[in-house]
């Protein structure tokens, strides 16, 4: 995921050439973790370029926002114009998206009242995330030994950048014992999530996956996922999950905008149903691949085309919070 060091960024409704969207060292988010996230794509379809679910994308950046009592003066159809526009400017065809809420320079301290409110957004070309070998071949993973966020320690619902210093250390460990990825349990030991994705088992042909109250992001590929499968006429439960129902399970994926639909082949070195993609995740893979693709109709309305339109006005004045 190398960044390519040219195009333009979003500061605060400017247009900022890459090499000069700098921030100064003693910004707040830098020492605090005071910022709130987006991860978005957007893909090359037949029609032209569309983004997936961008309106709930950035409800959910507006809600991680309010939790952190950092609302930004954009509302949601002012956010996904910010994006559409900052796609336009760079004529990228697909890109990952990156808009980013975060106390700027002000003051530094642990209360970030007195610090501003700033905001950007950041494109850049991601393919995928585990590999194009990991969509069809699956990928081996770990029980984490890092238990995810404690209820009413760190708001798990907000995508806040404080939250990824637990998904570094998720990931790093299982980097270094030789897995793709980790998947975490909650305190109560049932299972969460991966570092940076939500997962699902499949049992008997019935979907479960854990409720939010185990410690997840409430994830857009996963409520995507779970309506894609009950219109294919699967059964998708919410509820906790103990930790052996993954190594018994016949199939178990895991999804995220960056991971899209990725199986998973073993975890803790036990191999999961035959040990390769099963059917209801390749069922499943179609069904979401055919849309993002734009091959099969969007019949939820989850794709926002980017167009060739002018950046409207509205999202390229000066938003931030000090102007
Ligand atoms: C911790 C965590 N869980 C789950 C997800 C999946 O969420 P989404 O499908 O909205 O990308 C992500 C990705 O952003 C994540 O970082």
């Amino acid at each position: 995921m190398g960044f390519p060091g040219t195009g333009t960024i979003w500061m605060n409704g400017k247009l900022v050439d890459w090499k000069d969207a700098t921030i100064h060292v003693a910004t707040h988010v830098v020492h605090y973790g005071s910022g709130v996230f987006e991860g978005a794509r957007c893909y090359s379809t037949p029609k032209g370029s569309a983004c997936f679910r961008l309106d709930a994308h950035m409800k959910r950046l507006m809600h991680s926002s309010k939790i952190y009592r950092m609302e930004y003066p954009l509302d949601l159809a002012g956010w996904q114009n910010a994006v559409l526009d900052t796609i336009r400017a760079n004529r990228m065809a697909a890109c990952y998206i990156r808009p980013i809420v975060y106390r700027g320079y002000g003051a530094l301290g642990v209360n970030p009242l007195g610090c501003p409110v700033d905001a950007a957004i950041i494109l850049w070309e991601w393919g995928t995330y585990l590999g194009q070998d990991a969509l069809e071949h699956g990928v081996d993973v770990r029980v984490s030994s890092w238990s995810r966020l404690a209820p009413n320690t760190m708001p798990a619902m907000a995508k806040s950048s404080a939250n990824y210093a637990n998904s570094g250390l998720i990931k790093m460990e299982a980097l270094a014992d030789g897995y793709s990825e980790g998947i975490a349990l909650d305190v109560f030991g049932s299972v969460s999530e991966g570092s940076g994705q939500n997962i699902f088992i499949v049992r008997d042909n019935v979907l479960h996956t854990p409720p939010l109250t185990a410690s997840i992001l409430g994830g857009i590929t996963r409520d995507s996922v779970m309506t894609l499968a009950r219109d294919l006429g699967y059964t998708v439960v919410e509820a906790g999950l103990p930790r052996e129902a993954l190594y018994i399970a016949d199939e178990v994926f895991v999804v995220g905008t960056a991971a899209e639909i990725t199986p998973i082949r073993s975890i803790d070195k036990i191999t999961i149903g035959t040990g390769r993609r099963g059917p209801v995740t390749e069922a499943l893979q179609r069904a979401f691949f055919g849309i993002i693709n734009g091959h099969a109709p969007d019949r939820y309305g989850w794709l926002t085309y980017v167009g060739a339109g002018e950046a409207t006005e509205e999202s390229r004045k000066t938003v931030g919070t000090r102007g």
